[in-house]
């Protein structure tokens, strides 16, 4: 065995996290290289909820619209049904993902992106042909076995998985983005809260032609509140929609201590009948696979050159849709990093503010959609419909919300109450778009000393944009000639940009006088950039001469409400801190 390939970012894996480590450290220019399991990218679709934070992330990356072109539009994702099976009984629904008409508002406020559905199996190959094109190498059949590091870099063993032989690596940094059950991570030793399965899953890819069922309530999701649904799974059996209206994936759950059912196809044919209620549509299965609900997070995503990403360090049921999203942007906030400690503008100090950044959003993201679960109990609760002894039972419990009496009225008002709570789940705009970074644990962001006034409404449920340093940049449509753009359009492409207004020529000179690459925008009458309709005054929160520095995510490091005298000093302090050399 001998040293045979050299890279300076090896990353293990090609799922959502690997993929766009890969794609965006390629945009910047950093040679990697991706090693992956197996023959190809995930046969399966999986994660498919995307936001619209991960939409800007790939807004930046330039992948935006190949994503959009493959993805379900958000107005077919919007009706979340809660029913006995798709031709059985409807019991509610949600407007869900941004298609209530006020959270519609507020989404078309927040960003310049649209969520969209873009199962797992489609989004991989966008984000791997994106990233190869610009310079990833990617081996395929190729596994990651051990590593180990010294003070220069990383050696990596793996196994050529068609010749049977190995060999090593050698890197200056390694991501693991190995997944659930991601071997670098332990390898790592990195300390992991939580327990491993909750509860028991199967998933279950077919082809049928719903249209029936689903075309007049269009969702991506349509829960099933059927016999044997509160065993194991994810709240109830769910059929969730992978193409309009003909390609589809069940949940349902098992009994986790009773270990996983064969998967046959008439088992698994059993379910798609059971829960579609229909016993004539023609239906072909694909494919089967049990997996469990975990409910842990990692304190800490890194080990000197060892960083993890992903399901490798957060490991949560699909509720709410944020496995892929928050893969995504744990490789986004972590490649510019590694970019400028690579080329020798930063201090290695700054790859610390990569889990002082993400393993609190890490575990939020893992306790939320763990509770999104348990909040499905009482939609069963208002039926009677925990713990009902006999299928006859459950139905007429189901049945009883139809009679013409008081405790019936009052069954149809919990059943109501129980469905709309689940907004939390389905209409979560807060938990998409509101993460900060606060100053008090990351070094990469300066306090600017204000006091922080706080989440005005339900931050689960409503975003609130704010400059803040810490809190990523606030979206508002401004000009420039007759293009019409984002602010998030001027910011990015991995590296820092000073925003500022009429008055604020000292912090254009002082972004131009820095050793590091800053763009700079001057939005106002008359400059490059106007703001015709008053939006980006009114969310900027600091005066015409103040100034905002945001790092390459998007994410403002730095805020000064107004013109200062010695500009030049504050940015230059304030990129030492940033950059880790203060
Ligand atoms: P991911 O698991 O996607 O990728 C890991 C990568 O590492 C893979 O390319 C794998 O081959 C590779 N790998 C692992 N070990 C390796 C080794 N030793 N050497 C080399 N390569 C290695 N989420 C959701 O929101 N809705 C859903 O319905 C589902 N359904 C679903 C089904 C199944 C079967 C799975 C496995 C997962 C889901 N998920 C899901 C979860 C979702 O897929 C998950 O959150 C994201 O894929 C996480 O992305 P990562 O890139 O972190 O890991």
């Amino acid at each position: 065995m001998s040293t045979v390939v050299e890279t300076d970012v090896l990353i293990v894996g090609s799922g959502p996290a690997g993929a766009s480590a890969a794609l965006a450290l390629s945009t910047y220019g950093v040679p990697n290289l991706v090693v992956t399991r197996y023959a190809g990218l995930a046969d399966t679709p999986r994660a498919h909820i995307t936001n619209q934070r991960t939409m800007e992330v790939l807004r930046d990356l330039g992948v935006e619209q190949e994503v959009v072109a493959q993805a379900t539009p958000q107005h077919l994702m919007g009706n979340t049904t809660f029913c006995t099976s798709l031709a059985g009984e409807e019991l509610g629904r949600v407007r869900s993902w941004g298609n209530d008409p006020l959270v519609q508002a507020e989404h078309e406020l927040a960003s310049p992106t649209r969520m969209c559905d873009m199962p797992q199996h489609l989004m991989e190959p966008v984000l791997v042909d994106a990233a190869i094109a610009r310079g990833t190498r990617l081996r395929f059949e190729t596994e990651y076995l051990s590593h180990t590091q010294d003070a220069d870099g990383v050696t990596a063993t793996v196994r050529d998985r068609l010749r049977g032989d190995t060999y090593e690596i050698r890197a200056k940094y390694l991501i693991g983005a190995d997944g659930g059950r991601s071997k670098v991570a332990a390898d790592a030793g990195l300390p992991m809260g939580g327990q491993m399965g909750v509860a028991g899953s199967v998933n279950i890819v077919f082809e049928a032609d719903l249209t029936r069922y689903t075309a007049h309530r269009p969702s991506t999701l349509y829960w099933v509140l059927a016999p044997g649904a509160t065993v194991g799974g994810i709240g109830a059996g769910l059929v969730r929609c992978v193409r309009p209206w003909n390609e589809w994936l069940i949940v349902w759950g098992y009994d986790v201590t009773a270990g996983a059912p064969d998967l046959t196809t008439a088992y698994a044919e059993s379910v798609v009948r059971k829960l579609v209620g229909d016993d004539d549509i023609p239906v072909t299965i694909k494919s089967s696979s049990a997996w469990t609900v975990n409910e842990m997070y990692a304190e800490r995503y890194a080990s000197g050159r060892v960083f993890c990403a992903g399901d490798a360090v957060h490991r949560h049921p699909p509720s709410n849709g944020l496995g892929s999203n928050t893969s995504i942007q744990d490789a986004y906030n972590l490649a510019w990093k590694l970019k400028l400690v690579l080329d020798g503008t930063a201090h290695p100090r700054l790859l610390d503010s990569y889990t002082a950044e993400r393993a609190p959003i890490g575990r939020q993201i893992v306790t939320r959609a763990n509770q999104s679960i348990r909040e499905t109990a009482p939609v069963f609760e208002a039926l009677d419909g925990l713990s009902p002894q006999t299928p006859e039972q459950l139905w007429a419990n189901i049945a009883a919300r139809k009679d013409a009496t008081e405790a019936a009225e009052k069954q149809r008002a919990q059943l109501r109450e129980a469905i709309a709570f689940k907004v939390y789940e389905f209409n979560a705009h807060g938990v998409d778009l509101n993460q900060r970074y606060p100053a008090e644990s990351s070094a990469a962001i300066v306090p600017d000393g204000t006091p922080d006034p706080g989440f005005a409404r339900d931050p689960e449920l409503h975003h609130q944009p704010s400059s803040r340093p810490g809190a990523r940049l606030p979206h508002a449509w401004i000009t420039s000639g007759s293009r019409t753009l984002s602010t998030l359009d001027t910011v990015g492409r991995g590296r820092f940009t000073l925003l500022t207004g009429i008055g604020g020529e000292d912090w254009v000179r002082a972004a131009e006088a820095q050793d590091i690459e800053i763009a700079t925008v001057v939005i106002g009458p008359g400059q490059e950039y106007e703001d015709p309709y008053g939006d980006w005054a009114r969310l900027r929160e600091i005066t015409d001469s103040g100034a905002l520095l945001v790092r390459p995510d998007g994410f403002v490091a730095f805020r000064h409400a107004s013109a200062a005298p010695d500009a030049g000093e504050l940015l230059a302090d304030t990129l030492r801190r940033i950059l880790g050399h203060a």
